[in-house]
């Protein structure tokens, strides 16, 4: 027998989930309005909706809280963070933020100004949603064959350095105050980038002036993927990959929810001691002071101990190994897969799977519906619902380039049955597609409608 993987760690404290009856099910999605993210996590069974805070802390980690030094300014906690993003990532400076979006909403709100476009190789949502309240244009440059679900290919997160450079000269190098490249790349079916094409996009930037800011959520999952993937790394340590892709940016902003594996924390690293000024004062109106940036100190410690652990290659190599697992049982039950398998999910092509259902009916909605009524299993959509919209050019309806459902994998927290379990449903689901029905809106608010859409069946 070959084991697929293994869990280089044991379950130390459990926390129990139940399971509902399908009429219980039936009910809290009509209470939901058809929309997951309402459902309340306790009917919930096997959660996948995301990786965000969602993983287990490390007994290290909880012993690091309790060191957590909760002084206002200059606590000690601030110190061994600060220490932890200077030997990990490199950068001399970094402001903490509640989260992810707090960074992006920081660093945003002390570069970007209304009218002003950021390119980037694909914003995750909030990444558009911060720059679209400022009143800017977040553009997409993604390589064509990221929408590919089918194409093998070891680097489909990359940015088209060819788009990058027409938008550049188009748009006027005076009115892109900062550039961007997501690793891995979120929106795109959390595929890698490679070595070269983020060396290659900080020349571009660099060429014409334009800060580089990596948005660095799944960086240790990158850099793993360069690791196994591109032949030139397969000798080099993660950390010292780490080091190199973050030496060709200015600076990055984090959720560490992700790779960092803690439940809440980001923050903005940089290279430019002035950044700090910009940035402070918004920081201390809307996040906090300087050295806690909305969070504890304990949070600061379990962070600190988390960029070590979420770079460790034992740790990386069972990740990928798990996700891709997923990857395998979900095709085994008939789901059209994205191919390779990203990092830290499996994102399956609901518009192939079910292909009766038109992106303006939103397929992947409607699997997730199918996935939580059978099994009380949430996934999320990254598709029409979440990316649909009216070009500012054109005037056109533009749907997502493909319907994908991600079934997101929290770090350290379900095993091979929870997985194995999952493919049991999918294949149950999947024994009748045609009873599964698409969704229209009834209700939603114009920025990051799929949080809170309404929405109901289309008979
Ligand atoms: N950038 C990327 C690429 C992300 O995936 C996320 C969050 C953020 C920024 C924002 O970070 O949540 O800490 O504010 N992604 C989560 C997800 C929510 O489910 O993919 P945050």
């Amino acid at each position: 027998m070959t084991i697929p993987f293994i869990e280089p760690f044991r379950i130390k404290v459990v926390e129990n989930i139940k399971m509902t009856t399908r009429e219980e099910r039936i009910e809290a999605l009509k209470n939901a309005k058809y929309n997951v993210f309402a459902v309340p996590g306790a009917d919930v069974f096997i959660d996948l909706l995301t990786d965000s805070g969602t993983g287990a802390m490390s007994d290290e980690q909880w012993a690091a809280m309790m060191r957590g030094d909760e002084a206002y300014a200059g606590a000690k906690s601030y110190y061994r963070f600060e220490k932890a993003i200077q030997d990990i990532l490199g950068f001399p400076y970094v402001l903490p933020t509640h989260q992810g979006r707090g960074a992006e909403g920081m660093l945003f709100g002390a570069m970007v100004k209304a009218g002003q476009t950021v390119p980037n190789n694909r914003h995750f949502d909030t990444t558009m949603g911060n720059l679209q309240v400022i009143g800017a244009n977040p553009v997409d440059l993604p390589v064509e064959e990221s929408e590919d679900s089918e194409l093998i290919a070891p680097f489909k997160g990359n940015m088209d350095l060819v788009k990058l450079e027409e938008l550049i000269q188009r748009v006027g190098v005076e009115n892109i105050p900062i550039g961007m490249l997501t690793i891995t790349n979120n929106s795109a079916a959390g595929q890698p980038v490679s070595m070269d094409n983020i060396r290659d996009t900080a020349a571009i930037y660099k060429k014409y002036g334009i800060p580089f800011f990596i948005d660095a959520c799944r960086f240790a999952e990158n850099a793993w993927f360069i690791k196994i993937r591109d032949p030139k790394y397969k000798d080099v340590p993660v950390r010292e990959i780490v080091r190199e892709m973050f030496s060709y940016a200015d600076g990055c902003t984090m959720s560490a929810k992700k790779d960092a594996i803690v439940n809440i924390g980001g923050f903005v690293a940089f290279r430019d001691k002035e950044l700090k000024g910009k940035i402070g004062a918004n920081l201390i109106v809307h996040e906090g002071y300087l050295t806690y940036g909305g969070l504890a100190g304990r949070d600061l410690d379990a962070l600190a101990v988390g960029l070590y652990e979420g770079t460790d290659e034992e740790y990386l190599n069972y990740r990928e190994a798990h996700t891709r697992y997923l990857g395998e049982v979900l095709s085994a039950a008939g789901l059209p897969v994205y191919k390779p398998t990203g990092g830290h999910a499996v994102y399956v092509d609901a518009g192939k799977a079910l292909p009766w259902i038109p992106p303006s009916q939103f397929p992947a909605v409607a699997l997730a519906n199918a996935l939580y009524i059978e099994g009380g299993i949430r996934t999320v959509e990254i598709g029409s619902l979440m990316f649909e919209h009216t070009d500012p050019e054109t005037g056109e309806q533009v749907y997502s380039p493909l319907e994908l459902l991600r079934f997101t994998i929290p770090r350290r927290v379900y095993t091979r049955s929870h997985l194995d379990f999952i493919g049991e449903v999918a294949k149950r689901v999947m024994e009748n597609p045609k009873d599964i029905k698409g969704l229209r809106v009834t209700w939603a608010p114009e920025v990051l409608r799929h949080f809170m859409a309404e929405l109901e069946e289309v008979e």
